[in-house]
């Protein structure tokens, strides 16, 4: 066990970073991370922050000295430079399972070796896959980056052959993957936890709901039947053992004609488990520091039922935001990333209302939501 005093590092310095610096200093460890942003939410926090590139050697040789173990914050940081790491320093999860993450050609795959349902795609690498890949799902498809997409960014809707080749030179005519358009009934996603020794403990579902490809609002629990639910789980719990993985893991999952398809996995917290930051007896990011550091797991039992909403540069078109429609709510928890530019689909902050209900909870959002609303478009 790495014990509280130690140091930690984080590749990447984003939100999700950052709450995992407050949760780990929080348990008495010191961090350092690695970003090249010299303003990055994550670094301003930190013990110590190395300003470098995510490949710079120097850097990561720096990293693995100061550091006892060392975790990701998002997927994009390349094996590489994991692989560089793990030889001189623990890191999980490990180089491997990262590169299936980060590369949605070798996910794909590694869902279907793993025996799980997911959305009906094809592999493209030319301009000659698109039209019988496009004829082969039905005229309506989604066209993804094989790598470095996020948010909804690197990926575009596409009915016909003219768009779907306009969005492949779009993208650099790089590697991608084309999956067929589904019908949402509804999304989930699985957060859980996997220790050094295999043990897992899994959230309760989340059910989430995007707009414009970026998360606005997760619920937990999801209200989806429990035979939906339970099945998520198992698959997810079945991808963290096959991966061998050690950290936080989340698995979305798109609910479509009452069919249950495994959408993607993310290799770190993800932006649905937030809730467990205030509905949850353990949030997802202290159990990544008690996976990393080889502590036993926190107990994820539900606290009470919550809804999250993200908060975007959009809401900052107008000025600063009036904080007061949610601190004015006893039972919201307002969550600011420190982010400075306020960019339109930029993930600044969350807030979670808590309620004994569900219903109370998704009531509670949706008023924090009028209120800026009746000021006029989200002020
Ligand atoms: N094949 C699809 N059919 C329907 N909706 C999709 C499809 N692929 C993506 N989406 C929508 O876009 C969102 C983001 O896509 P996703 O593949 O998860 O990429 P990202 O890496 O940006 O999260 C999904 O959560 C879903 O709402
Ligand atoms: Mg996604």
């Amino acid at each position: 066990m790495i014990l509280p005093g130690a140091t930690l590092g984080v590749v990447g310095g984003g939100q999700l970073g950052r709450m995992f610096v407050i949760a780990a200093q929080r348990l008495g460890y010191r961090v350092v991370v690695l970003d090249p942003d010299p303003d990055s939410p994550a670094g301003r926090l930190a013990e110590v922050h190395l300003e470098a590139d995510y490949v710079d050697r120097q850097a990561l040789d720096e990293l693995a000295r100061l550091c006892a173990v060392v975790t990701i914050e998002f997927e994009n940081v390349p094996a590489e430079s994991l692989e560089h790491l793990a030889r001189t320093c623990p890191v999980r999860p490990g180089a491997a399972a990262v590169a299936i993450a980060q590369d949605r050609i070798r996910e794909k795959r590694f869902l279907v070796e793993c025996g799980l349902a997911c959305v009906p795609f094809s592999v493209v690498h030319d301009r000659g896959d698109l039209s019988c890949a496009l004829a082969r799902l039905g005229g309506s498809a989604v066209l993804k980056r094989a790598r470095l997409g996020y948010d909804g960014k690197g990926q575009a809707r596409v009915r016909s052959i003219a768009e779907a080749l306009a969005a492949f030179e779009s993208f650099g005519s790089e590697p991608c993957v084309l999956e067929k358009l589904c019908v949402l009934q509804t999304e989930i996603s699985v957060v859980l936890a996997r220790g050094v020794d295999g043990a897992t403990v899994v959230y309760p579902a989340i059910e989430n709901r995007h707009r414009r490809g970026i998360l606005d609002t997760s619920l937990i629990p999801a209200r989806a039947p429990q035979a939906v639910t339970c099945v998520a789980v198992d698959a997810a719990v079945r991808i963290a053992g096959a991966l061998d993985y050690v950290g936080v893991l989340a698995v979305e999952f798109f609910v479509s004609n009452g069919k249950l398809l495994v959408n993607e996995i993310a290799p770190r917290p993800h932006n649905s488990g937030h809730v467990t930051l205030d509905a949850c007896v353990t949030s997802q990011f202290e159990q990544q520091v008690r996976a990393l550091c080889g502590l036993p797991l926190g107990d994820p039992a539900l606290l009470c039922p919550a809804a999250m909403t993200n908060l975007l540069g959009d809401l900052w078109t107008r000025g600063v935001p009036r904080w007061e429609a949610i601190l004015r709510e006893p039972r919201a928890k307002l969550h600011l990333y420190g982010k400075r530019a306020a960019r339109p689909g930029r993930k600044m902050g969350h807030f979670t209302c808590l309620g004994d209900t569900l219903d109370e909870a998704r009531a509670r959002a949706l008023r924090v939501r009028q209120m800026w609303w009746s000021n006029g478009e989200g002020r």
